[in-house]
């Protein structure tokens, strides 16, 4: 099979469907998802070995892409009560959620507990205490593993990168077995398991390694401590070839050097071993389509102005990532150099600078790798309806949201008197 985007006669498709007719269709900015692409992915990541693959909701939460994943029999990783909700709504099963997240409230806690999640992945003692007390006043016992911090470099953009000292989230190394002792020590919760996530798009096998290494050690710690672990968490993390020249590990490749490196300290009983991907499972499985509304040519830039902005994409804006940006018909000329920048008004609402691009005004864009904290960090910034998302299957399109309305932004608002 084609790969499920491909070009036809020069024209990009997404699986059946021409990219320039879902424009036409359903207008522009749009987000269009291939069904196939997050699949081969999802397969991709269980062809490495006997895991569980908990999908990050963060990168990627519409609950009709949810739904294939749960289909899939996937597991998903959340961070709030929010993505509880639209896990359950997409049909997942709450004995397949892993609660993760630094900010647990008292609320978000209790619907965990009530709904039967797997596990809540804690970042520190008072998390304990709370989670305890809580679960203590349903009469429950919440299930509960430790996010260890080990310290190591995943060499990733600063705002991704969460598993080194200075950052916000885990339990210190040399606290965690004093922690485990604690948790062991409350009634109302069950010590399961380990976890750690040390960034994002991290493009080397390397970094994961060395938290394993740490990691493996604690585990030693803790079981020496006479607390049980049955899993390891890796957490997600693994990058994507966003086409800037930074290429990561092959999925399969890299859940099996994960998996022989465990092997290899001859953990004396096999434990399961669980991953927590976003990216790696959606990015690639996403664009965004984007319309040119103007060119403005000038002495030091030449800019194109398209009807997306940082409100609908914020990656560029917020991390200086970059996104491929391509014609969706090619057009014979000459081309040129060219910022591809949005029209909210600042000077960061930019999608991608310095590309070479023969354009038109009136030309549809696919912005490429935009399946992961594409959508999901949009905002409505400039009284921006946020754009419409559909999930391409075949030659079959499905809107899996619909493109919002102004008077949507503004319904809960009211005039004062
Ligand atoms: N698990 C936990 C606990 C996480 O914090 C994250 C991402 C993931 C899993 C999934 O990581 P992934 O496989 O997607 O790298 N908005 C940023 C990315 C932030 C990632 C935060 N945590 C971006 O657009 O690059």
């Amino acid at each position: 099979m084609a790969t499920p985007f491909h070009r036809v006669n020069g024209a990009l498709f997404v699986e059946g469907v021409s990219a320039t007719a879902l424009a036409g269709a359903y207008g522009t900015p749009l987000y269009v998802y291939s069904r196939a692409a997050l699949e081969a992915a999802y397969h991709a990541y269980v062809g490495g070995g006997p895991i569980k693959v908990h999908v990050a909701v963060k990168a990627n939460s519409n609950i009709g892409v949810l739904g294939l994943f749960a289909k899939l029999g996937a597991g998903f990783d959340i961070v709030s009560g929010g993505e509880l909700q639209r896990v359950l709504a997409a049909g997942g099963r709450a004995r397949d959620v892993v609660f993760s997240g630094v900010g647990k409230s008292v609320a978000e806690m209790r619907m965990g507990i009530d709904v039967g999640v797997k596990c809540f992945n804690v970042e520190s003692i008072p998390e304990l205490e709370r989670l305890n007390e809580i679960a203590g006043q349903m009469g429950a016992v919440a299930p509960i593993s430790l996010r260890v911090n080990p310290d190591v470099d995943p060499k990733t953009h600063p705002y991704i990168s969460t598993g080194l000292k200075d950052n916000k989230f885990g339990v210190a190394f040399e606290d965690a077995l004093p922690t485990y002792r604690a948790a062991a020590g409350m009634k109302n919760l069950r010590v399961m398991g380990i976890d750690c996530h040390i960034g994002s798009q991290i493009t080397s096998v390397e970094p994961y390694l060395d938290a394993l290494d740490k990691v493996l050690d604690l585990v030693d710690e803790v079981e020496g401590a006479g607390i049980e672990i049955h899993h390891l968490d890796v957490g997600g993390g693994l990058g994507i070839d966003y086409g800037n020249g930074d290429v990561p590990p092959d999925r399969t490749e890299f859940v099996r050097a994960i998996l022989a490196h465990i092997e290899k300290r001859k953990a004396p009983r096999k434990r399961e071993v669980w991953f927590e991907p976003g990216r790696s499972l959606l990015g690639d499985a996403g664009i965004m389509l984007t319309t040119v509304e103007f060119l403005k040519p000038g002495a030091a830039k030449n800019f194109c102005i398209i009807d997306a902005g940082m409100n609908d994409l914020a990656r560029p804006s917020m991390y200086q990532a970059y996104h491929a940006v391509e014609t969706v018909e090619q057009p014979q000329g000459k081309s040129r150099t060219w910022d591809v920048v949005g029209p909210v008004c600042e000077s960061g609402c930019w999608i991608g600078r310095d590309r070479e691009l023969l354009l038109r005004q009136g030309d549809v864009l696919a912005v490429r790798s935009a399946g992961a904290y594409g959508f999901t960090m949009a905002s409505n910034y400039n009284t921006r309806a946020r754009p419409a998302e559909l999930v391409v299957d075949g030659a079959k399109v499905h809107v899996v949201r619909e493109r919002e309305t102004i008077e949507s932004l503004y319904a809960g608002e009211h005039l004062v008197e």
